[in-house]
């Protein structure tokens, strides 16, 4: 493993200059790419191309790398992510994190669409993820640990960094941006919820539920990362809510999209806001 990491990074820094080494990375969900057309793009890079990169196959992603600037910042961003639900490994899915740390990136930005059963929640609210709960059957971490990447027991008391939800919270706050806040189930898919599931998933705490992010977070905190992710919320279930009749990934595309101007906004603002 530490052999690929390496090799895909050295690929990757072949393929830009020195001055566009970014500190910042981003990972951008379902229906969420429009930020892209905020970026100044100086390289991009299509995981076709990519040594040891998987690649990304749902609908609606066009998998490359994009090296640019957003605001005041260089960023790294990945259009596209790896979900488990497709076959790939927990260690695939979070191999682009592995390599984003290798070539320096400090903090990790992330978004997702997220079916919420907090009853507070609307279809088109923004969720700030406080916390998450790992409900994927393998871990990331799974297997031999390689000191050089990571602690074999990580702590996890702060997944999701404090000082950038207060930041977001700012922003939002600013704008008049309506957000809300929350814990994250992270679930296998591909499946949406079932009545009792989206039951379950409040009884255990959890305010929105999707089908990412949880293993590239983990496997970020594992690096040293500093994680800030949002969730779209696309749809809405569990006996306190109204739930959506029939989700489907049109409909979860379609929420996406017309929450996404907000989104990208949030995060934007953030990026360019926050100390690297
Ligand atoms: N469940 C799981 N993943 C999702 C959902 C959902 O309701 N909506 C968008 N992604």
């Amino acid at each position: 493993m530490l052999e690929e990491i390496k090799q895909t990074a050295d690929y990757i820094l072949s393929k830009i200059s020195e001055n566009e080494l970014p500190k910042t990375a981003i990972i951008l969900g379902t229906g969420l790419g429009e930020l892209v057309d905020h970026i100044e793009i100086t390289t991009s890079i299509p995981y076709t191309e990519i040594p040891n990169f998987p690649v990304s196959t749902v609908e609606g992603h066009k998998g490359r790398l994009i090296f640019g600037k957003l605001g005041n910042k260089r960023i790294l961003a990945m259009q596209g992510r790896f979900h488990y639900y497709e076959g790939y490994s927990m260690q695939q899915v979070t191999f682009p994190v592995r390599v984003m740390k290798a070539i320096g990136i400090k903090t990790l930005f992330v978004s997702n669409a997220a079916g919420g059963m907090n009853p507070k929640f609307v279809i088109g609210d923004l969720m700030i993820i406080t916390d998450h709960i790992n409900l994927f059957p393998e871990h990331p971490l799974h297997g031999k640990n390689y000191n050089e990447l990571g602690p074999r027991f990580p702590e996890m008391s702060e997944p999701y960094s404090k000082r950038l939800i207060e930041d977001a919270e700012n922003v939002a706050k600013e704008n008049n941006i309506h957000i809300v806040k929350g814990v994250y189930v992270g679930t296998q898919g591909p499946t949406y919820e079932t009545p009792s599931e989206y039951r379950y998933f409040r009884i255990i705490g959890g305010d929105a539920v999707g089908m990412s992010t949880v293993p590239e977070v983990i496997v970020a905190r594992h690096g040293g990362m500093e994680v800030f992710g949002i969730s779209v919320i696309t749809d809405v279930g569990g006996d306190e809510c109204e739930m959506t009749l029939k989700v489907s990934h049109e409909e979860v595309q379609k929420a996406a999209a017309a929450a996404e101007p907000k989104m990208t906004f949030i995060m934007k603002e953030l990026i360019n806001k926050f100390k690297e």
